[in-house]
């Protein structure tokens, strides 16, 4: 048996038993038939030469096979054979096993409905927006640092994956300015994916829901903002609850807070734990503007805040990170 005989006997055997099996192209057999290819006479260098790609090949062809392979035994089987006696009488119901919609999809219905029933009209927010709708239109003067504070991602293009569910306010104003001037009000509120640039942890995901309201009439307030806000989680808990606020700072609302409720005692609470839920504020003049509301006529405010953190606190989910894990024992949970 001639050398590239007995390499192609034994490579082939280490293929077979090998767990990454294309290492075998770089042993130091097949590098040795290489190098005695230069030390041939010439005459017979020729034959040799196609006699190793020959080999390179046949590996190859294994090495694919063995793949192939592996990747099956890694995946789990299905089993598809009937289940009840095949030999026997077939059930007249068949077995089935159904799924169960997301508990993050029972609980936003449950706070759309909420909303609805309040009498503010429901928008779906959208997954893929532009610059206009993302900041412009919110009062974010261009290369403003406020931009900075939401991470967003970009697609080349330019369009953003929303960071927020404000991206929807100029939209569902500028719909809603027929029926101001008609004399009625803006009440909506949108809901949706949000995505962020983030360093995911525990409390932090890079895909997450908000829901947003707006409303716009001759006379808004924060008096009415605040009864609307505590009416809803009132609601959502089944339970009356106390809210406090504190300043913050929004580029699109004036004056602006972050809203706080005091964690549920049907949770556990003995009380004086606050749990910071959303941001708030009265609409900007040049909100209004943007969408061509005149700021001396009309007055609204608007909201918008996380679902997942509502959503955790009354299952007592410990990690956000579960909820787009894909996990079957988490959500069979909520079955
Ligand atoms: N969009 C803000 C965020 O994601 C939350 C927010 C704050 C929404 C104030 C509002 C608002 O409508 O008025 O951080």
């Amino acid at each position: 048996m001639n050398s590239t005989e007995t390499v192609r006997e034994e490579l082939l055997a280490r293929i077979q038993s090998s767990e990454n099996p294309h290492e075998v192209m770089r042993s130091v057999e097949l590098k040795q038939l290489a190098g005695e290819l230069q030390s041939l006479p010439v005459e017979q260098r020729a034959d040799a030469g196609r006699a190793l790609n020959e080999l390179k090949q046949a590996l190859l062809a294994a090495i694919n096979e063995r793949e192939t392979a592996l990747a099956d035994q890694s995946v789990e089987p299905i089993d598809v054979t009937a289940p009840w006696d095949a030999n026997g009488k077939q059930p007249e119901l068949l077995p089935t096993e159904f799924g169960t919609q997301h508990p993050l999809t029972v609980e936003l219905e449950r706070i759309v409905d909420i909303f609805t029933r309040m009498g503010f009209e429901a928008h779906e927010s959208r997954q893929l927006d532009d610059d206009w709708n993302m900041f412009g239109a919110l009062n974010f003067p261009e290369g403003h640092p406020a931009r900075d504070g939401y991470d967003t991602f970009r697609t080349e293009e330019g369009l953003i994956p929303p960071a927020h569910t404000s991206t929807m306010q100029n939209r569902v104003l500028v719909e809603g300015k027929a029926q101001l001037e008609a004399g009625g009000q803006i009440a909506g509120i949108s809901y949706g994916r949000c995505f962020r640039n983030e360093d995911i942890d525990a409390t932090h995901e890079h895909t997450f829901y908000q829901v947003e309201g707006v409303f716009v009439s001759k006379d808004a307030n924060l008096a009415q903002m605040l009864g609307v806000l505590r009416a809803f989680y009132q609601e959502y808990f089944g339970q009356q609850l106390n809210i406090k606020t504190q300043p913050a700072y929004f580029p699109f609302v004036e004056p602006g807070l972050e809203f706080m409720i005091e964690k549920p005692s049907v949770l556990g609470s003995k009380g004086g734990d606050w749990l910071e839920v959303l941001g708030c504020g009265m609409i900007h003049p040049n909100v209004l503007q943007a969408a061509g509301i005149d700021p001396t006529e009309y007055r609204g405010f608007a909201w918008g805040g996380g679902v997942e953190r509502i959503v955790m606190l009354k299952y007592g989910i410990e990690d956000i990170r579960h909820f787009e894990s894909g996990k079957l024992a988490f959500l069979r949970k909520f079955a």
